[in-house]
């Protein structure tokens, strides 16, 4: 939904760390350290939480039990339980689970999609559109995400036709929402902007979610070049984890609390509990066995200061009598 002026200041934000962060760890986090994760991380106040992928488990093994984990969550009221799928056969799999939404995904490149997908652009748009097709009497919401939106790690230079002619596309079959991934952390501010605002322009009826990755330190400075454009919709993980293993090169993506942070900071209503994001990613490299690469579950938040050193009150003084 577009914003009005009464939501113009409402962020909408999305956790993928069970998926997206989890799915190239180099271990496999147990099902029931992802079923006590997700149930925690449905009191935080996000908006939409992606749970798992229904892909082959040959591609992605850590996410094999995408079946026990949608079975095992406790969902809740107001929170989007979405599930990434790549083809017919993982919509099959994803449709008994209920999940509020299909995360139907391809890439805007040939090569990446070829990678990722085993199929060409063409073969996966086929496949998506009979998706979209016979999701439509499951009453279940549809997103679009499109990787490699901003370039591609093999390829290079991604033309924003081509991502316009998708999101065009999709738009046509009436998709409820479509998401713009930078999957490699390849976007830079000025054309997450230009390339937000035209596709805001070209389907202006479609709910659009940008999708960062933090690799090249760009990834909050998209946050706000694609806020400026009017984007309201944001996907992060829970201390910037993240990464697709067919993507040379890939890093986490952008922190969910240290994006919640600034965006409260600047005065946009995130809706959700900072504290609760910031202990839980404390909590994260027990279940994952690394550190993670979000700064603000070392930093604390800008409101947490430091007490002065003792020996100040002497400085102090002995500046006050200069
Ligand atoms: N869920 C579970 N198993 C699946 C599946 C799905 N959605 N789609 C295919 N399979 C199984 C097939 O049943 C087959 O199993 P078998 O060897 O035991 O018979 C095997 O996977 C190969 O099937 P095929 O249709 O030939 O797939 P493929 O090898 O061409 O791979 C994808 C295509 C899309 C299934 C695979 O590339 C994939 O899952 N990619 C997802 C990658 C990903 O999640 N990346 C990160 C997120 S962007
Ligand atoms: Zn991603």
């Amino acid at each position: 939904m577009p914003p009005t002026s009464a939501t113009a200041k409402r962020i909408y934000l999305q956790e993928v760390v069970t998926r997206d962060g989890f799915q190239s760890l180099d271990r496999f986090v147990p099902t029931e350290a992802k079923i006590l994760l997700i149930n925690e991380l449905s009191l935080a106040g996000l908006a939409k939480i992606e749970v798992t992928s229904f892909v082959s488990a040959q591609a992605i093994p850590n996410l094999r039990d995408a079946d026990e984990v949608m079975s095992g969550i406790m969902r809740q009221a107001g929170v989007e339980y979405s599930v990434l799928v790549p083809n017919l056969r993982g919509a099959e799999r994803a449709l008994p689970h209920r999940p509020d939404e299909l995360n139907l995904v391809m890439s805007a490149s040939e090569t990446h999609n070829l990678m990722n997908l085993r199929m060409t652009r063409e073969q996966s748009f086929r496949q998506l559109s009979e998706i979209v097709r016979f999701a439509d009497s499951s009453r279940v919401a549809i997103n679009i995400s499109l990787s490699t939106c901003f370039g591609c790690p093999v390829e290079g230079r991604v033309e924003e036709e081509w991502v316009l002619g998708f999101i065009a596309r999709f738009r046509d079959l009436g998709v409820r929402g479509i998401t713009m991934a930078d999957t490699t952390g390849m976007a830079n501010p000025a054309q997450v902007e230009q390339l937000t605002a035209r596709a805001l322009a070209l389907a202006p009826e479609t709910g659009f979610t940008l999708h960062f990755h933090n690799t090249r330190g760009m990834g909050l400075a998209n946050v706000c070049a694609g806020v400026r454009a009017g984007a309201v919709r944001f996907d992060a993980s829970l201390g910037g984890l993240g990464g697709c293993p067919y993507a040379p090169g890939a890093s986490g993506n952008i922190c969910t609390e240290d994006t919640a942070h600034m965006l409260g900071l600047m005065g946009y209503e995130t809706g959700v509990n900072l504290r609760g994001l910031i202990d839980a990613s404390r909590r994260l490299p027990e279940i994952t066995g690394s550190a993670t690469p979000g700064q603000l579950a070392k930093a604390g938040t800008i409101f947490d200061l430091h007490p002065a050193p003792a020996w100040l009150a002497e400085v102090r003084e002995r500046a006050a009598a200069r």
